[in-house]
């Protein structure tokens, strides 16, 4: 057990959280203006359990995720995976091992397809050594998020804006991480099919013990966490 790591809403006596925010503020300037998104969040995060992160928009949830997920480094403060400190473990290493990301902005690769956008991840992370079976991992994912087989070997550029979203959760899922963060993962998806992805982020976390932290506008996707976070003038606070 550490003592360092006693800051609010941290450590239990089983050991470091999975995830733990500390102390983080991120300031960024703007045409000669310097403006702090983030102040003093502090927040752990457990294996096992789906957080909904809800704010306006423009409240600094995309800039959180990126902290926390090792694509930026904070302007104060620290962020711990399993203890340790992110910059120090490196945070290329943070993001293949452990961290993976649905992109509010997808992200995908245009000229791929389906299958080649994900199997190209598993590649860069290391997921599975050979290519028929990152080839096959990818196809179950898609068929598991309801993109039709006819779908799978087209440029991501032809698909529809639902479709490409499912490809890049597909994408995350296929790294196999411990924490999946997914930036609205259901803008772009009807209700039915919304709610099916949700299930999928649920069985992520209660069966296969992964932690998974969405950022949503949707009422019924917070409600579908066990956890809901809201941004507040730059804090972090229970909704
Ligand atoms: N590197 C940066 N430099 C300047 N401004 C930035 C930078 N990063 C983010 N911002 C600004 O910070 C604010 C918060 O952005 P962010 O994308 O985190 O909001 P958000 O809560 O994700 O919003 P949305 O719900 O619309 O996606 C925005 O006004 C954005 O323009
Ligand atoms: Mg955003």
């Amino acid at each position: 057990m550490t003592t360092e790591t006693a800051t609010a809403g941290t450590p239990t006596e089983t050991g470091p959280a999975l995830l733990e925010i500390s102390g983080v503020s991120r300031t960024v300037t703007a045409r000669n203006r310097r403006r702090t998104l983030l102040k003093d969040v502090n927040q752990s995060f457990e294996a096992g359990r789906m957080y909904a992160i809800v704010g306006p928009s423009g409240s600094g949830k995309t800039t959180l995720l990126s902290l926390a997920s090792g694509l930026d480094a904070p302007t104060t403060g620290t962020i711990r995976f399993q203890g340790r400190d992110i910059s120090e473990m490196g945070l290329g290493r943070y993001r293949n091992r452990h961290a993976a990301t649905v992109f509010q902005s997808l992200n995908l690769i245009t000229y791929m397809t389906a299958v080649q956008n994900i199997t190209s991840a598993m590649e860069i992370t290391g997921v599975k050594s050979r290519p028929g079976a990152r080839k096959r991992r990818a196809v179950e994912l898609l068929e598991l998020l309801g993109v039709e087989p006819t779908e799978h070997h087209r440029r991501t550029l032809q698909l529809s804006g639902g479709q490409q979203q499912r490809v890049a959760i597909a994408r995350a899922l296929a790294c196999e991480v411990d924490v999946l963060f997914a930036d609205e993962p259901t803008g772009a998806l009807d209700h039915e099919t919304a709610e099916s992805i949700v299930e999928v982020f649920r069985k992520l976390a209660h069966e296969d013990g992964k932690c998974v932290i969405l950022v949503t506008h949707s009422r019924e996707v917070a409600a579908a966490c066990d956890e809901v976070l809201q941004l507040k003038r730059g804090r972090l606070v229970p909704a």
